[in-house]
């Protein structure tokens, strides 16, 4: 190989290199664990863990924040998932009932322009699972009519800060 030739192969092998670190370095941060705070979050509600089917409930959470409190252990965290009732064919309904990792979320209602809102909060979850893009797979009982009705969803957060 003439000189000239590998320099060129040189730079690009460590431009590839440069390149692969910042998608490592890119990806890992995604993940990062969020340092103790509290933090809002958009929320989303899906029917698959992948988040490619959106839940009928989506309409319910999706124009409201979460809050993500991140204790100072850096080990626990609270949620506060924050719903309210939705129409659907001209009939109400609501999300009544939330549980995540075998923790059932203490329901609070307030009644805001005619609408009742429904938050969750959920206190000494995993600090771990909270970082930018997490989903949280959770049992959300789906209150219309007189039969209350169980599922699981997945409750991704994005836009953390
Ligand atoms: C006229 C009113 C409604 C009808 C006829 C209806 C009908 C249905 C049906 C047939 C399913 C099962 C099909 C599937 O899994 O895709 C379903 C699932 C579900 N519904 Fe409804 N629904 C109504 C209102 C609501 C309301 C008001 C909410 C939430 C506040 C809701 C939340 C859900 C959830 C969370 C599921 C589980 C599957 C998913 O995540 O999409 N539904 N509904």
């Amino acid at each position: 190989m003439r000189k000239i030739k590998k320099l060129v192969a040189t730079l690009l092998a460590a431009t590839m290199v440069l390149a692969m670190g910042v998608t490592a370095f890119a990806a890992e941060n995604d993940s990062t664990a969020l340092a103790a705070g509290t933090y809002t979050a958009n929320q989303n509600l899906y029917k698959d863990a992948a988040c490619t089917n959106t839940s009928m409930g989506d309409a319910a959470v999706n124009d409201m924040w979460a809050d993500i409190t991140i204790n100072a252990d850096n080990k626990t965290a609270t949620l506060v998932v924050h719903t309210h009732e939705i129409k659907y064919l001209g009939i109400t309904g609501h999300l009544g009932k939330m549980v995540i990792d075998g923790v059932t979320g203490v329901m609070a209602t307030e009644k805001v322009d005619g609408v009742t809102d429904y938050s969750f909060t959920f206190e000494g979850l995993d600090a771990s699972k909270f970082y930018e893009g997490c989903v949280i797979t959770g049992q959300f009982t789906t209150y219309v009519g007189v039969m209350p009705m169980s599922s699981t969803g997945y409750l991704k957060l994005t836009g953390i800060e």
